[in-house]
């Protein structure tokens, strides 16, 4: 009995160790590291019906959803609240509590937070902390620059000084930054990132003095114009881990060839993914330079095989 209760409480410790321990996605999901490009997401998981779809699915690891002010559908006349949806919707039948506590840590996902407005996020944040040991992978994202091509004010970006010290108070979560973003047929090919709104966000988080782990969540259509400019966005913040998210809407016009080199160029070890199906499927992600290296200890092991055999002989 003692025995059975000491291996018990080991189980149960070890248990708690990993869910604790597992508040990165790479920590979840060791085997991503090499290649983040592997994370497959769920995104504008923004209803009860998606929430379940993703959370049922076993190949999912991430669930991407928008947080906005707003009602709840079956409280019409309730309080505004924070709810899951994206602009212009102001109701939902998914309030972001109800999100955070069917994500559990068993079942083996990672969230990552799209806030809509400084509002949303302020709120959010007191829900997060009152909601208590969050121990699943956590990104608090919001579009805290403007971006690519000339975006206007509408969005608004979130203000970058409050989301920062909003972010401290969740130092286990990643800082997902990014940039709004204006679509028009007529520059969605040639467009991108700029110098200038690059070195605007590596200040931004120089100035923040933040030791979290950043992601920079970067639209598909714009990054693959420009690999140098995002490689320097990469190297400029060393202190942070910094990873690239490269995102894009369904409907989004994207050279899939260039965006592979991209996500090679950068690395598959630095890059998630989020774009939908159709995009995805033409992406070639393999590296040759990648077979050739894991083909060396191959060939060192015929090499091996072949001496033996001789040996034998
Ligand atoms: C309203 O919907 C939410 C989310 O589905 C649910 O948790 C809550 O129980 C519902 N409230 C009422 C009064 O039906
Ligand atoms: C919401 O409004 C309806 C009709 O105006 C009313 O009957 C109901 O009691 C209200 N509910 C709440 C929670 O205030
Ligand atoms: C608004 O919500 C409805 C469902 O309630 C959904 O079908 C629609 O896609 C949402 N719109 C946006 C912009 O997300
Ligand atoms: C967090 O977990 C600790 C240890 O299990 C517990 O004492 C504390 O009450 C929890 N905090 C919240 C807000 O749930
Ligand atoms: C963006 O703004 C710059 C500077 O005002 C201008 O030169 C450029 O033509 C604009 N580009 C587009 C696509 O509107
Ligand atoms: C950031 O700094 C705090 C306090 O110095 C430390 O506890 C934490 O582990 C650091 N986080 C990272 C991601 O380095
Ligand atoms: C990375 O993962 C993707 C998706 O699973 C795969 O297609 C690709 O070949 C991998 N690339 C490398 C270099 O491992």
């Amino acid at each position: 009995m003692p025995c059975a209760a000491a291996i018990s409480s080991l189980l149960l410790l070890a248990v708690v160790h990993l869910t604790m321990a597992a508040t990165t996605i790479e920590q979840l999901f060791p085997d991503s590291k090499t290649n983040l490009t592997t994370i497959k997401w769920a995104h504008r998981v923004n209803s009860q019906d998606d929430l379940n779809k993703a959370l049922e699915s076993s190949d999912i690891r991430m669930l991407e959803g928008d947080v906005i002010i707003g009602k709840l559908n079956n409280q019409s006349n309730g309080t505004d609240t924070v709810i899951m949806g994206h602009p212009p919707n102001t109701t939902s039948d998914l309030s972001l509590e109800e999100f955070l506590k069917k994500v559990t840590p068993d079942k083996k996902k990672g969230i990552k937070l799209d806030f809509k407005s400084i509002e949303a996020y302020e709120m959010g944040l007191t829900l997060i902390q009152k909601s208590g040991n969050l121990t699943i992978p956590l990104w608090l994202n919001a579009d805290i620059l403007k971006g690519p091509v000339n975006a206007t004010d509408d969005p608004l970006p979130v203000d970058a000084k409050r989301f920062f010290a909003g972010a401290a108070k969740l130092p286990q979560a990643l800082l997902s930054i990014g940039w709004t973003t204006r679509l028009e047929p007529s520059v969605q090919e040639g467009g991108s990132y700029t110098a200038e709104q690059i070195n605007e966000m590596v200040k931004h988080v120089e100035e923040s003095k933040t030791n979290q782990s950043v992601t920079y969540p970067v639209r598909a259509c714009y990054a693959a114009n420009d690999v140098n400019v995002l490689k320097t966005l990469l190297t400029s913040t060393k202190a942070n881990n910094p990873t690239l998210t490269v995102w894009s809407s369904e409907g989004d016009k994207v050279d899939a060839a260039k965006l592979s080199q991209l996500i090679k160029t950068i690395g598959v070890n630095k890059v998630y993914v989020d774009v939908p199906a159709i995009l995805w499927k033409q992406l070639d992600l393999s590296s040759s330079a990648y077979t050739a290296r894991s083909s060396l200890p191959l060939l060192l092991a015929s090499v091996v095989a072949c001496i033996f055999t001789v040996k034998l002989l």
